[in-house]
C-alpha cells in the first residue's frame, strides 16, 4: 500500500490542548493507516523563509512544516491566495487585486514547497494537494522529475469561465491543475465550470469515459462534496445540554426563538446581507420584536487584509445601528460576537437554536450547514435557511434555499422557518440527515483516495 503525502497551507499538527475538526481527523485517520507525511506551513513568519522543514513524528505520522520569510507570507498567502483567488473564486472581482509581485511570490512558494518536500518524499508516495493557495505545486514537483501519483481537491468553488478569465495567469492556472492526475471539486457545478474552461479555453477535451486530455496529460476530474464526521458530533450534540455554557445559553435565551449563524468573518459569507434581512424581519413583523434573537458567531480571519478589516468595521456599524433601533431594556435583538467557540459548545448551540441561518453569496460547501443538521434533536429539529449559493444547498435541497441577495425574500423565509410546523420540521431534516450521512468525511476521503489510488489513467474512450 502507498503511503499517503497529505499537503495543505495549514498543518493540523496534533497537540494534546487544541481538539482538531473534522478534516484534520479525517486526514490524520488516513495518514496513519499505511504511515503518511503532512507537510505545509508551520503557521511562523520569520524574516526569511525556513531552509529546513520542522518535523514531528506522532506515531506512524510525520508532520513536516516550514517557516515562511515575512514577504513571502505576504505575497503569497495575504497576497495573492487571499486577496487575488480567494476573491475570483468567490465571484468577487469588485474586491481582487491582481499585483505582479503577488502572482510572483505565489509560485516562488510553490516552488520552495516542492524543493522542500523533494527529499521526504519515496517512490511508492500517494500525494493529496488542498486547496487553492497550492494549485501549482504539482506542476513544479513534475518539473523537478517527480512521477508519483498526485491529486488536487479544491475546497472552495471554482469560478464559471468568464470570471476565471479576468485572472490575468488563469492559463497558467488551469495548466497547473492538469499536471495532477486527480481534480476534485464540491459539486457538480464547479466540475461543469471545469470542464467548461478545459474545452472552451485550453483546447482540451471531456472523454466519452469522462476523463479529461489537456495539456498533453489525462486526468479524472470529478466531484467529491466533503462533509463531516457525523457520529461523534451527534454525541457531543446530545450531551451538550450537561455544558455550563449551553445551561447559560438556555437561561439567557429561554424566552425568546434563537437564530443562530456561525462563520468565519469573510466577505463571502453574505454577512451585511444576513444583518439586513434579520433587520427587515423585525422591520416589517414588530410582533417578532421582544421574541426573536438572532446570534451570529463570526471569529476573526486573515486580518492583515483590508477587505477583512473593512468587513469588520461596516458589521460592527450594522450590528451597533440595528441594537441601538430595536433594543429594549430587557431585550437585545441581536448578538454579535467575534469569538470562537469549541466543537462541543458549537453543538449544543446548534442543538438550541431553532433556526439556523446561513446566506453565503458563493461558498465551496458550507459544513455548518450540515454540522447544525447533525446536532439537532431529531424529535424536536430546528429549521435551516440555507442560501442557494453554497455547495451543501446541492445535497440540503430539504433545507429552505434562499437567494442572499433578496433581502425581503430572506426575511420572508426566516418567518417561515420561526412558525414551521413541527411535522414540516422532522420531514425536512430526516431527508437533509439522509444527505449528511451519505456525504460523511469519511466517504469523502475513500472515494477521493480510491480515484487516486487507479491513476495513471489511459486516454483510451475517446
Ligand atoms: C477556507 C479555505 C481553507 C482555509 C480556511 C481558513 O475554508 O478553503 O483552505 O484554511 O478557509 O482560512 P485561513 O486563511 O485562516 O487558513
Amino acid at each position: 500500500m502507498a503511503r499517503l503525502v497529505v499537503v495543505s497551507n495549514r498543518v493540523a499538527v496534533p497537540d494534546a490542548a487544541s481538539r482538531a475538526g473534522g478534516l484534520a481527523v479525517a486526514l490524520q485517520e488516513a495518514l496513519e493507516r499505511n504511515g503518511g507525511l503532512w507537510f505545509g506551513w508551520s503557521g511562523r513568519i520569520t524574516p526569511q523563509s525556513g531552509e529546513q522543514p520542522g518535523v514531528v513524528e506522532q506515531g506512524r505520522v510525520t508532520y513536516a512544516t516550514l517557516d515562511l520569510g515575512r514577504k513571502d507570507h505576504s505575497e503569497y498567502y495575504n497576497g495573492f491566495a487571499n486577496r487575488t483567488l480567494w476573491p475570483v473564486f468567490h465571484y468577487r472581482l469588485d474586491l481582487a487585486n491582481f499585483e505582479r509581485e503577488d502572482y510572483a511570490g505565489y509560485l516562488r512558494v510553490n516552488r520552495l514547497f516542492a524543493q522542500k518536500l523533494r527529499p521526504l518524499l519515496r517512490d511508492d508516495d500517494d500525494l493529496w494537494v488542498h486547496d487553492y493557495h497550492l494549485i501549482p505545486l504539482g506542476e513544479e514537483l513534475r518539473h523537478i522529475g517527480l512521477g508519483q501519483r498526485m491529486g488536487f481537491f479544491l475546497h472552495t468553488p471554482f469560478p464559471a469561465m468568464e470570471v476565471l478569465l479576468c485572472l490575468p495567469s488563469h492559463a497558467r492556472l488551469v495548466r497547473s491543475l492538469c499536471a495532477y492526475d486527480v481534480v476534485g471539486f464540491q459539486t457538480a457545478a464547479d466540475l461543469r465550470a471545469f470542464h467548461d474552461y478545459v474545452t472552451v479555453e485550453a483546447g482540451g477535451a471531456v472523454l466519452s469515459n469522462g476523463l479529461v486530455n489537456a495539456h498533453g496529460r489525462t486526468l479524472r476530474a470529478e466531484v467529491f462534496p466533503i462533509g463531516i464526521d457525523v457520529e461523534p458530533l451527534e454525541r457531543l450534540a446530545r450531551a451538550s445540554p450537561r455544558l455550563s455554557s449551553i445551561r447559560r445559553l438556555r437561561k439567557n435565551f429561554g424566552a425568546c426563538k434563537l437564530i443562530i449563524g456561525v462563520d468565519r468573518l469573510d466577505y463571502s459569507k453574505g454577512l451585511p446581507q444576513r444583518f439586513h434581512a434579520f433587520q427587515r424581519l423585525l422591520e416589517t413583523r414588530p410582533a417578532y420584536r421582544g421574541k426573536v434573537c438572532f446570534m451570529q458567531i463570526a471569529p476573526p480571519s486573515r486580518s492583515d487584509v483590508p477587505e477583512y478589516l473593512e468587513l469588520r468595521r461596516m458589521l460592527e456599524a450594522e450590528a451597533g445601528h440595528i441594537n441601538g433601533r430595536y433594543a429594549d431594556f430587557d431585550w437585545t435583538p441581536l448578538h454579535y460576537l467575534n469569538s470562537a467557540f469549541q466543537r462541543a459548545t458549537l453543538s449544543g448551540f446548534y442543538r438550541f437554536a431553532q433556526v439556523c441561518l446561513l446566506t453565503p453569496l458563493r461558498d465551496g460547501m458550507n459544513l455548518v450547514a450540515k454540522e447544525y443538521i447533525a446536532s439537532q434533536d431529531p424529535e424536536n429539529p430546528g429549521a435551516l435557511v440555507l442560501s442557494r449559493f453554497a455547495g451543501a444547498a446541492r445535497e440540503l435541497d430539504s433545507a429552505l434555499l434562499i437567494n442572499p441577495y433578496d433581502i425581503d425574500g430572506v426575511a420572508e423565509s426566516l418567518a417561515r422557518a420561526l412558525e414551521m410546523p413541527l411535522d414540516e420540521r422532522r420531514q425536512r431534516w430526516a431527508h437533509m440527515m439522509n444527505a449528511v450521512r451519505a456525504s460523511s468525511i469519511d466517504r469523502w476521503r475513500e472515494s477521493f483516495l480510491a480515484a487516486l489510488s487507479s491513476a495513471p489513467f489511459g486516454s483510451e474512450g475517446s
